[in-house]
């Protein structure tokens, strides 16, 4: 096993273990993909990354970060992600997409925004509104539609997005969700939101292809989530994830001390507590580091986000210069 070898999950099956994350590029007009977005992916498959994440897409347009984001809480928006994902496949890159609701994070412009409870991120952020039922039966059939939509666009794999202080955070934590009734209070009453999310999308979703969870391990606050609490959490709604990408923070504004892995400890702490697939992920980029952790089952997959954004053919560098055999693309050969 090691960072260039092959993985294989359900009916997913990866040319190697490099992920490129999600990562918001705030390109899009009205939601809509453009040529923007099938160049930026489409490195990535020229790259040879094994598993491509389209960064967070809003399934609705008040789940959307900015207006600039991505949307999928329509039907127009398939096509051009379909062409997205047919260019990475040609390439024999698999194509993932991260479904997302911003909460009280949202920035959009002229849009109510939704939070578990009327609490602002910081004061540069909107009052959210508390959510209704009716809010919340919203947000909860918009997952299902989207992943209908996802389906149709032909990705490979699903991300729900429940890290870094969004809608499903929000409701996670104790420090954003102050709720009174069902949705709120204890653990399995806060992971409810999230559990009827994944419930709905796989109402959708085939068996066979892969649901990713992004979480955040810790909200590195006293009364927030940690790592105890999150596998708590996550031991709520195993039965309905195949994977779980382990990010930390953003749910309050807090400073981070970060160093080469510093959250690929909490990957392999789910990996073991669940026995479940993990992504690992915060800078990752150097490879003895990410192959360390393959060879020694921390984690299944590694993902890189800046270090790919810097450099889009990273993967091929990564077997050069460390005399792997892979299959480069007729294109690439003489540079490598
Ligand atoms: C420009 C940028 C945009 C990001 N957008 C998202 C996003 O849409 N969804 C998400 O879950 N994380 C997002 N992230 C976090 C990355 O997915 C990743 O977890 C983080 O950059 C740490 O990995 P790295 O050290 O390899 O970059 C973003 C990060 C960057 C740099």
């Amino acid at each position: 096993m090691s960072l260039l070898s092959e993985y294989k999950i359900k009916n997913l099956n990866l040319k190697n273990r490099i992920v490129l994350p999600p990562m918001c590029m705030y390109s899009a007009k009205n939601g809509f993909a453009n040529d923007f977005h099938k160049v930026h992916y489409g490195s990535f498959a020229l790259g040879q990354v094994g598993l491509i994440i389209l960064e967070a897409t809003g399934v609705m347009a008040n789940g959307r970060i900015t207006d600039d984001d991505l949307g999928i809480y329509n039907d127009e928006y398939i096509d051009e992600l379909k062409n997205i994902v047919n260019f990475s496949h040609r390439f024999g890159s698999k194509v993932g997409i991260q479904l997302a609701h911003a909460g009280r994070k949202s920035e959009t412009k002229d849009l109510i925004h939704f939070a578990p409870s009327a609490i602002k991120f910081n004061e540069e952020y909107t009052l959210p509104k508390e959510m209704d039922k009716d809010d919340i039966n919203r947000v909860i059939k918009s997952f299902g539609e989207a992943s209908k939509r996802a389906l149709k666009a032909g990705f490979d794999l699903i991300e729900i997005h429940g890290a870094h202080g969004y809608l499903i955070h929000e409701f996670l934590s104790p420090i954003t969700n102050k709720r009174e009734d069902e949705y709120g209070g204890n653990l399995k009453n806060r992971t409810r939101l999230l559990k009827e999310i994944l419930k709905e999308v796989k109402k959708y979703w085939p068996e066979d292809k892969v649901i990713s969870l992004r979480i955040s391990a810790s909200d590195y606050v006293a009364q927030g989530i940690d790592i105890n609490m999150i596998i708590d959490i996550l031991l709520e709604v195993k039965e309905y994830i195949d994977i779980v990408h382990v990010s930390s923070g953003g749910l309050v504004p807090v400073d981070i001390k970060v160093y080469g892995g510093y959250q690929a400890e909490f990957a392999e702490k789910i990996k073991k507590a669940l026995n479940i697939p993990t992504i690992a992920v915060g800078l990752l980029e150097d490879y003895s580091l990410a192959n360390y952790l393959i060879e020694k089952e921390k984690c299944d997959l590694v993902a890189i986000g800046r270090g790919l954004l810097r450099n889009p053919n990273l993967v091929m560098d990564f077997a050069k210069n460390n005399k792997i055999d892979i299959d480069y693309l007729k294109q690439f050969e003489r540079a490598y």
